[in-house]
């Protein structure tokens, strides 16, 4: 399997900012080094059909999931690395998303202020997200493809590895299955005139086994199961946990992710869920989920450190 890994790994391109993120990660890991990490990934990713890509696959993930939980975990005490698809859903501005800020701006004299009528909505939150760049909490990290989404996952694991227990892994991403290879793909824009097009995709090694046995052995890693058919998510989840025996699945079904997840470790299996009333009232699926995995993750720290 390791060698697998690595010929996986040699067959995609390293990302352009790599070493300088490699270097953003280590000194961030270094300034929280006493305190607890969380990595959490965030979004889709884009596989794509060209070297000088054009044309991509896709998935639906808009890093809700992702973004909200960040937040919570910020709110929670945690420093947190955002591993994120560019252009979703980020923590802080997510609330605005779906209005320009040029609606949320007037003219004063030589100064631009917030209207008045969202002065309520933006103090909150602005004065959260100060709070948090004043003591550099939050690493935001982006990525565009498959590839540079596994180079990145792989280099904060290893470098979150030196935290031990102290280290949660928050894997939230929807991160494809299937690629194409480098060595498979074209160059150029594939040209309409020659035909329709076959595409065969390879299969994408799962991750999680290595991360959980060699990245960051001692870490609380915990991963997603996404399913759209209700009869197979907690067999499937079950299943992701004697596979790779990482710590607990978080299992979402794609129509109902933001009411209702299912906890599932080992040993039992907890449903959490949002009413229609407390979503009404701003409650979000993501504060309840944080606020059960800060006590687990406490725990663990706890019983490692008696090991
Ligand atoms: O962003 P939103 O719109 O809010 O949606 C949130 C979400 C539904 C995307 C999120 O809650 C979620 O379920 N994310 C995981 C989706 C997913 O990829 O599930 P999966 O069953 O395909 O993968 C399971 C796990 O394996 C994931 O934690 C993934 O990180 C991991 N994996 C996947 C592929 C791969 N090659 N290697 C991996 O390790």
């Amino acid at each position: 399997m390791t060698s697998q890994i690595e010929e996986f790994y040699a067959s995609i391109a390293v990302p352009s900012n790599f070493e300088e993120t490699k270097k953003q990660i280590q000194k961030f890991c270094e300034r929280h080094s006493n305190q607890k990490i969380v990595l959490v990934t965030s979004g889709g990713t884009t596989v794509p059909l060209e070297h000088n890509m054009v044309r991509y696959l896709d998935n639906f993930s808009a890093g809700s999931r992702g973004s909200a939980s960040t937040e919570h975990f910020l709110d929670r005490g945690y420093a947190v690395i955002f591993l994120h698809r560019l252009n979703s859903f980020e923590p802080f501005v997510r609330h605005f998303s779906g209005n320009s800020i040029l609606d949320m701006l007037e003219a004063k004299g030589d100064d631009l202020v917030v209207r008045r009528e969202w002065v309520g909505a933006v103090a909150p939150v602005l004065q959260r997200y100060r709070a948090v760049r004043a003591d550099g909490r939050l690493l935001s990290v982006p990525f565009s493809t498959l590839g540079d989404y596994l180079w990145l996952l792989r280099a904060a694991s290893e470098r979150l590895a030196a935290l031990g227990p102290r280290a949660l892994l928050y894997l939230a991403a929807a991160v494809s299955d299937f690629y194409i290879p480098p060595a498979d793909m074209p160059v150029h824009k594939m040209q309409s005139d020659a035909g329709p097009v076959n595409i065969s995709l390879k299969m994408v090694p799962k991750m999680l086994g290595p991360l959980v046995s060699s990245w960051l052995p001692r870490a609380y890693v915990v991963s997603f199961k996404l399913e759209t058919d209700e009869s197979l998510l907690l067999q499937k989840a079950r299943r992701a946990l004697t596979t790779y025996r990482h710590k607990l699945v978080i299992a979402n079904l794609l129509k109902t992710r933001k009411e209702r997840v299912v906890l599932v470790t080992a040993d039992a299996e907890q449903e959490i869920t949002v009413t229609a009333e407390e979503s009404s009232s701003g409650v979000e699926i993501e504060a309840k989920i944080t606020a059960e995995l800060l006590l687990r993750h406490e725990q663990f720290i706890a019983a490692s450190a008696g090991r």
